[in-house]
């Protein structure tokens, strides 16, 4: 293989890894692509780039350049990523279908949902959605509470300043996953620091692949011994209901898939959300009156839609879709932050309204058979945090200028790396 070769492939390889192993993760080549293939991950602030606008309005289902002389489509248009995301047998996310193409093992398939195809997926879905149901997940209310005060409270013993991303936004979901899978309390210092020293640039890529293995190893650890003795956690409920249908390797996947899946995406939106109501001081008074919060959830969540593009799906017949022909094989990946600023979606969709009733439902939880499992649980995390943030610190602005602020450049996630903030203003 030659080392253009080489280092192509571990690009298209960071563009799979890093949507599973998180912002800074041991493939984050992603940023070394040339912007012609990554400019739907760019943004401008906080919006999408205004080519965005203009392919959604000219071609909304668009020829992509993508190397190994793959061909691929951009789709930006809200109704086109409906079509796609929606087709029952139209689409393929099989981790197969892409590994021998771009000369990836099969092996290094990460498990889970988000790359099987049904029946598999359907079989590991069905698995997984009782425990996300609103009456499973409200047992994790008061303990989402705890942990959102438990933050606030260390925030508060600090000189008035604060790294918003470090200190709040990524611990408030880790230990909630932690609390979802039924991490033992002795292990949750551990296993959080694990968790989120996958998104710390400061330690280095080495370090991060060496977290993740970590993690992996523990998530292992903790399935052999629930397996002896199943907590009341997800991890041990799924292990008495369906113990013996799903092996060590596939519940490790869902497990995993669940950390990576629920960790970065609700801590970007913890992140980015404190941000603009950090900048609209009338929203923010909203959201400390508890004034229509779910609304104002759902509208940051349209217009930040923190994961950019959907996983990349492979077309398994010829299908049409809006004006363009697609081809079996083809390569579709779906602009979520693109359909999300679609006029259909409402009036004036680059503009964030907090009062917005939309048109639409939004896509931010993309949409069809792989719509994110855990929507609801992000939705509990979102209303609790914000109201509680703004209501415990009403006067906090961010600590550096706009043009300071560290957003990532081209991230499926999109985020910060950090963000600093004078508590009290
Ligand atoms: C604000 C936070 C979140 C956002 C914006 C988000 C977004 C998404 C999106 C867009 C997808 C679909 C990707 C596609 O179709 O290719 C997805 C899938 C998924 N999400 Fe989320 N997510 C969030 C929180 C969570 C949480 C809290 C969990 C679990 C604890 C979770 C677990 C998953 C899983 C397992 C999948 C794969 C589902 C499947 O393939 O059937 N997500 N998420």
């Amino acid at each position: 293989m030659t080392a253009m070769v080489s280092a192509v492939r571990s690009q298209v390889l960071g563009l799979v890894a890093r949507r599973f192993s998180g912002g800074n993760g041991p493939y984050a080549g992603l940023s070394m692509l040339p912007d012609k293939i990554l400019w739907p991950l760019h943004r401008d602030g906080l919006d999408p780039v205004p080519r965005m606008a203009e392919w959604r309005a000219q071609r909304p289902v668009a020829r992509m350049p993508l190397p190994f002389g793959m061909r691929a489509w951009l789709v930006t248009g809200y109704e086109p990523v409906r079509q796609v995301l929606g087709s029952i047998d139209g689409y393929s996310n099989d981790f197969g279908k892409f590994a021998g193409r771009i000369g990836i093992s099969v092996a290094q398939d990460p498990g889970g949902l988000g790359f099987a195809d049904p029946p598999v997926h359907s079989r590991l879905r069905k698995v997984l959605t009782p425990e996300f149901t609103m009456r499973r997940l409200a047992r994790l209310q008061p303990r989402i509470d705890a942990i959102v005060a438990g933050r606030l409270d260390a925030m508060a013993e600090t000189d008035g300043t604060a790294d918003l991303w470090h200190d709040f936004a990524l611990p408030i979901p880790a230990l909630t996953i932690c609390e979802l899978l039924g991490v033992p309390y002795a292990d949750r210092d551990y296993f959080q620091k694990l968790s989120t020293a996958r998104f710390d640039m400061a330690e280095g890529a080495h370090t991060t692949l060496d977290t993740i293995g970590e993690s992996l190893t523990y998530l292992g650890g903790l399935i052999t011994e629930q397996r002896r003795n199943p907590g009341d956690g997800l991890l041990g409920s799924l292990i008495r209901a369906h113990g013996d249908e799903i092996d060590d390797r596939e519940l490790a996947g869902l497990a995993d898939g669940v950390l990576t899946g629920g960790l970065e995406t609700s801590a970007s939106m913890l992140a980015l959300g404190a941000l603009v109501l950090m900048s609209d001081k009338g929203m923010a008074a909203r959201m400390r009156e508890g004034d229509n919060v779910d609304q104002m959830v759902e509208e940051l969540l349209r217009y930040l839609t923190v994961v950019q593009v959907a996983f990349p799906r492979v077309a398994v017949k010829d299908v049409r879709v809006a004006d363009a022909d697609i081809r079996a094989g083809d390569v579709v990946i779906c602009s979520l932050s693109g359909a999300d600023r679609d006029d259909v979606v409402g009036d004036d969709p680059e503009r964030m309204d907090p009062a917005r009733d939309p048109h639409k439902s939004h896509m931010a939880f993309g949409y069809g058979i792989h719509r994110c499992v855990g929507a609801e649980l992000a939705r509990m995390e979102l209303r609790t945090a914000y109201p509680a943030l703004i209501r415990r610190f009403p006067d906090m602005t961010p600590a550096v200028p706009p043009a300071e602020l560290k957003f990532r450049r081209a991230s499926i996630v999109f985020g910060l790396d950090e963000l600093p903030v004078n508590l009290r203003g």
